[in-house]
């Protein structure tokens, strides 16, 4: 497993690959066998009404994250999310004896499971705290690097307070439908600057920070509807009307793979169009056409949708079907064909500054309280805790 993730350049440094060859992840699933436990695959262990609440994370992820993280021999290090103990076994290895490593889940179930992992494996050097991570854990702080290995919508500020000066803090971050892995520094003006971003898919926090479903239903056609919490809201009847009644297809000007869709058109489309929306296949489609959502239940795509209130339509990426053909951008409701117009232009203009996806993003979290004078950035993203400006180094965003 090790060999493939430094092959694979997910294991970069010396001290994250002496960490992964230290500590054996069968130990942290019990139960599974070694080719299960070695595979290059997250591991459900807890699941509530069919939804997974916990996992061991995929290896590869955990490898891109300590890297991101870049723990010294010494540190004192805050995990938020201990689920199976890996992780935390793996940061144990990173301090060494001379740091110290927090580790908080809020099942206690959980905790107790990770107690027996971390004696099975040797390692006593990980405090294991049940709680609510929303919160941190105040009596250990302050820590030189906060990881959250769930998904948060927003930057706490009991994260920040507990952050040691020139601090990182690593969390996977909605941004507009996207989560973005995004290694922050704190500087010494109290504003985070991100040192890297990464695509990822975590688990997303239970708790005081958990967020609302951001997925709108769509009444009759098996589809969610979701924009971003910051903007307008449009109405789910007139998007739904819109969606079933099309008005064509048209061929995507810029050659557009399914991989780049949702964290490089697709996270460019929602910081650059206020309209950007994601449309996801919820159910077996009954009434809805499968010329938008051809891969069915569990699938979903990019768009965009009319303001709330202007003429109804919707413009959306074709995903699926034909892997060497362009592909296709429906265009539905009244104000379908402008939207596919609108929703072509930004897809080129995403192509003339050489397709970002999401490394290529750096973010700027101001907490609020905060005044700090920062230049104009390429998009704003307003959260309740803090406010995000992000920015494409080195390119020109007209
Ligand atoms: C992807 S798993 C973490 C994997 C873990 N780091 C490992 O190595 O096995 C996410 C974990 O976050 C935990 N979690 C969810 N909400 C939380 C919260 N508010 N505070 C602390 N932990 C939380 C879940 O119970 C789950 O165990």
């Amino acid at each position: 497993m090790v060999d493939a993730l430094r092959d694979a350049g997910r294991v970069c440094s010396a001290a994250v690959e002496e960490a992964f060859r230290a500590v054996p992840r069968h130990l942290f699933l019990p139960g599974l066998g070694l080719a299960e436990a070695y595979a290059d695959e997250a591991v459900a262990v807890q699941f509530a009404g069919g939804v997974a609440t916990s996992s061991a994370s995929q290896p590869s992820m955990v490898a891109i994250m300590l890297e991101q993280l870049d723990v010294r021999p010494g540190q004192r290090v805050l995990e938020i999310g201990a689920g199976t103990g890996y992780n935390a076994a793996l940061l144990a290895r990173l301090v060494g004896p001379t740091g110290a490593v927090t580790s908080v889940d809020i099942d206690e179930d959980l905790i107790d499971r990770a107690a027996v992992h971390l004696a099975s494996a040797g390692v006593d050097r990980v405090e294991l705290v049940a709680g609510d991570g929303a919160l941190g854990h105040a009596p250990g702080a302050p820590y030189d690097r906060i990881v959250l290995t769930v998904g948060s919508d927003d930057v706490r500020p009991e994260w920040l307070a507990q952050l040691a000066p020139g601090g990182r803090l690593l969390l996977p971050l909605a941004v507009r439908g996207s989560q973005l892995s995004t290694a922050f520094d704190l500087g010494p003006d109290g504003v985070l600057r991100s040192h890297s971003v990464r695509s990822c898919a975590f688990i997303r926090l239970r708790g005081a920070a958990a967020s609302p479903d951001a997925n709108t239903c769509l009444d009759g056609i098996g589809v969610a509807l979701q924009v971003p919490a910051d903007g307008p809201q449009p109405d789910a009847a007139a998007v739904a009307g819109a969606l079933a009644d099309p008005r064509g297809h048209r061929d995507c000007t810029v050659p557009l793979g399914s991989v780049d869709v949702w964290d490089g058109f697709g996270l460019w489309l929602a910081l650059t169009e206020p309209g950007a929306c994601r449309l996801l296949a919820v159910e077996p489609q009954t009434a809805l056409p499968d010329d938008l959502l051809p891969l069915g239940a569990g699938s979903g795509t990019v768009g965009l949708v009319a303001a709330p209130g202007a003429v109804p339509g919707v413009a959306a990426v074709v995903l699926g079907g034909d892997d060497r053909a362009p592909l296709r951008v429906r265009a539905s409701g009244p104000s379908g064909d402008a939207l596919a117009e609108r929703l072509l232009a930004t897809l080129e203009r995403w192509g003339a500054v050489e397709r970002p996806g999401a490394p290529d993003w750096r973010f700027v979290a101001v907490p609020r309280g905060i005044d700090v004078d920062l230049p104009e950035r390429a998009a704003v993203v307003d959260k309740r805790h803090c406010r995000l400006l992000a920015d494409l180094p080195g390119r020109t965003i007209v």
